[in-house]
């Protein structure tokens, strides 16, 4: 069959509309509960250090580049790859980059579903005030008994699945515009509460220390991959979510400044996440490298022991979930963007059909922390699998291509004129794209095969 002219797209009122939808991907729990817990397991400083490199280094470039492919051709990922590969006169098989994209959105989304599900069981926690005055041994206990139940974990999560399915069933744009932009304010200031929390536990020097102070020698190869895997996860790069957004981008808006201020914004509210839970962590003896669990067994002790706790700790956690939800979105989109055109079958269906594929993958991740705990695939159980394959593998190489495409495939003729920067800028821009950013990523990648023993 001939395939259809491109659709006339939707798009953005503004460019704020797009920073809130790419900020509302960008945020979520990658931010809040996946880089202090992989940063206590990494060391601290140093691999703060390499994930602040590549999100400048690789991160903005690559975000700048899925926009703006995302922007001229105009349709699902692998539909804008196929035209803007013909256009290129480029091979075909570059769509086979979309493919890559719409697994990984599937795939990660059946575990952040599950950690999204964590964060709702707590704002039930945190109604019937079950952290007030608690010790940090009593909110361990009840982060372990979370763990354990493989019943209370699939409930939430089948609530939060059908809460996102329902949401990208009806399509993806007024409601998340307007929920972003209440959303990211309010986050902003819970943040800084926590991190005024921290400043009076006596161990806050020590938080920042553990974040700032880079000491090298605990750096392995495996942590950089780790670093830089966050890089694309954090920023949703890699997969084409923010290829999906670029596509509804009117024409005459800044590409650089946005990925800027997208980039900045997201890194804030991780580094504040560090700020407020490290010297929690260290103010109560518990351990940096605990895992998964960190922020559900250090925050709940703020609020439990804050004036007005139960309040702001309700609010956090309703708003961890918020920003789970406008990233989930985002994870499901273009899965359900195919299936509706594949398969040709309406918005609703497609999005009951890719519901219930995650679910069930997702119950793979629930029984990963209690019954399976004990089944293992190359050392990891099966969260820690996905999530390795996804962050680590498939996000940079995702982002690897996308680089190649849009700095070396690509004519600079088009790119420029889609990102309309000033020469100089454009040719740093096509630097990192072309060399630095693929180059970074295929170190890193034979770094952690054993082949240059870098950081090992
Ligand atoms: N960036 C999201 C987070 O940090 O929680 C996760 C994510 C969303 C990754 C969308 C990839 C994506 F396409």
């Amino acid at each position: 069959m001939a395939s259809n002219p491109p659709p006339i797209h939707e798009q953005w009122s503004s460019r704020f509309a797009f920073i809130l939808a790419a900020t509302g991907s960008a945020v979520g729990l990658g931010n809040i509960w996946k880089f202090p817990y992989i940063t206590g397991e990494n060391g601290g400083g140093a691999f703060v250090m390499v994930y602040l490199l590549c999100i400048v280094l690789i991160g903005v470039p690559i975000m700048m580049a899925e926009t703006m492919m995302g922007r001229r051709g105009r349709q699902n990922p692998i539909n804008t790859l196929k035209t803007l590969a013909a256009e290129a006169g480029a091979s075909a098989n570059w769509q086979y980059l979309g493919w890559l994209g719409v697994i990984a959105g599937f795939l990660i989304l059946s575990f952040y579903s599950v950690i999204a599900g964590w964060s709702m069981a707590y704002v039930a926690k945190a109604f019937t005030g079950s952290f007030s005055g608690e010790s940090a041994g009593v909110i361990s206990q009840l982060f372990a008994d979370l763990k354990a139940s493989p019943k209370e974990q699939a409930f939430w999560h089948t609530v939060f699945i059908i809460a996102t399915m329902s949401i990208v069933a009806r399509g993806v744009s007024g409601g998340l515009e307007k929920s972003v932009r209440f959303l990211m304010p309010s986050l902003f200031f819970l943040l800084m509460l926590l991190v005024a929390y921290a400043m009076t536990t006596g161990s806050y020097m020590q938080g920042l220390e553990f974040l700032f102070k880079p000491d090298f020698s605990e750096l392995t190869g495996a942590a950089v991959l780790t670093a830089m895997g966050h890089a694309f996860f954090t920023l949703s790069l890699g997969m084409g979510a923010i290829m999906v957004y670029g596509s509804y981008l009117p024409k005459d808006i800044s590409i650089a400044k946005t990925a800027m201020i997208i980039a900045g914004a997201d890194t804030a509210v991780a580094l504040l996440a560090g700020m407020a839970i490290f010297p929690i962590v260290f103010a109560n003896d518990l351990a940096v490298g605990s895992g998964p669990g960190l922020i559900f067994e250090t925050l709940p002790i703020a609020f439990g022991n804050m004036t007005g706790g139960w309040l702001f700790g309700l609010l956090f956690f309703v708003l961890l979930v918020f920003a789970a939800l406008s990233s989930a979105i985002s994870l499901i989109e273009p899965a359900v963007a195919w299936c509706i055109e594949r398969f040709n079958v309406s918005r609703k269906k497609a999005s009951v059909i890719m519901g219930a594929l995650v679910w069930v993958l997702g119950m793979g991740t629930v029984l990963s922390f209690n019954e399976w705990s004990e089944v293992t695939i190359f050392g990891a159980n099966f969260f820690e699998a996905i999530d390795y394959l996804t962050a680590n593998i498939m996000l940079p190489l995702g982002g690897f291509f996308i680089a190649l495409f849009a700095g070396r495939v690509m004519l600079a003729k088009h790119s420029q004129d889609e990102l309309e920067i000033n020469n100089q800028l454009f040719s740093v821009w096509k630097f990192l794209v072309s060399y630095v950013a693929p180059a970074a990523v295929f170190i890193v990648f034979l770094n952690v095969l054993g082949v240059f023993g870098i950081f090992s």
